[in-house]
């Protein structure tokens, strides 16, 4: 089943939800995004005075965890939803944080920066989202310092038979009627359930993670394997 809107075009989606994608999130994740926010975390490189890039980054709420930890200096945030960004940009002038967050408008598949920059790139709930996700991992790849580290944060279906009828059921069913109701807008959450369970994820995702160039790529299920943190390391 094809998709009724471009994924080229999904950020517009984002910018029409941007002032309800925060409650809506919470809602829907029964707020079990701010533990994959926070595993993500955890699994940064080990030194300090890191520079961190967050791609897709919505409302900035990846960014405002990762500055919560000692070793990141500043973070900046990349998203193609200038709704999104705006809302990110009042959360950080509420929270004083405008000095070690930066939020800009950019494609995630055509990155401004030049290689060799960040210490470690994070994406959380976005790689689903591009068009080419070969060329994204290509870039976020590129603009790591050797050594640096790629964190992705993605939706999976869990492999338990049990689980993974629920979850669909949750998906399906439930997820795009609560996501109609909160975010007003007919279609944003209908498709995605398709767009999770059309993605690749578990070891098909971490292949395309090493032929990108990560090495040491891996994963690790999240709540029941609904979602996935994959991470990879540049030579
Ligand atoms: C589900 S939201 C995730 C936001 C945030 N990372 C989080 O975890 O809450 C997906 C985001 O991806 C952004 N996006 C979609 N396509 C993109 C692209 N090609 N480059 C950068 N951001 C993109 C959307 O605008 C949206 O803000």
């Amino acid at each position: 089943m094809t998709l009724p809107y471009a994924k080229s075009d999904s950020y517009k989606i984002f910018d029409s939800i941007a002032g309800r994608y925060d409650l809506i999130n919470t809602v829907l994740s029964l707020g079990l995004h701010r533990i994959w926010r926070r595993e993500m975390r955890r699994k940064l490189p080990v030194h300090s005075e890191q520079i961190v890039l967050d791609l897709a980054t919505g409302t900035a709420d990846v960014a405002i965890e990762l500055v919560k930890d000692v070793r990141i200096d500043k973070v900046v945030g990349v998203d193609m939803s200038e709704g999104m960004i705006g809302i990110g940009r009042v959360k950080l002038r509420k929270m004083g944080l405008n000095n070690r967050i930066q939020l800009q408008v950019g494609d995630a598949q055509k990155l401004s920066y030049t290689a060799n920059q960040f210490d470690a790139a994070t994406m959380s709930f976005g790689i689903r989202n591009v068009p080419d996700v070969n060329a994204c991992l290509s870039e976020i790849y590129r603009v790591l310092k050797p050594g640096g580290r790629g964190l992705i944060l993605e939706f999976a279906l869990p492999s338990s038979k049990v689980m993974r009828a629920l979850h669909l059921f949750y998906l399906r069913k439930i997820l795009p009627l609560v996501g109609r109701v909160l975010s007003g807008h007919g279609t944003a959450y209908t498709y995605l359930n398709q767009t999770i369970e059309e993605f690749p994820y578990g070891e098909n995702f971490v292949a395309l993670m090493r032929k990108a160039g990560f090495q040491n790529a891996t994963h690790r299920s999240l709540t029941f394997g609904i979602v996935n943190l994959y991470w990879g390391d540049k030579a």
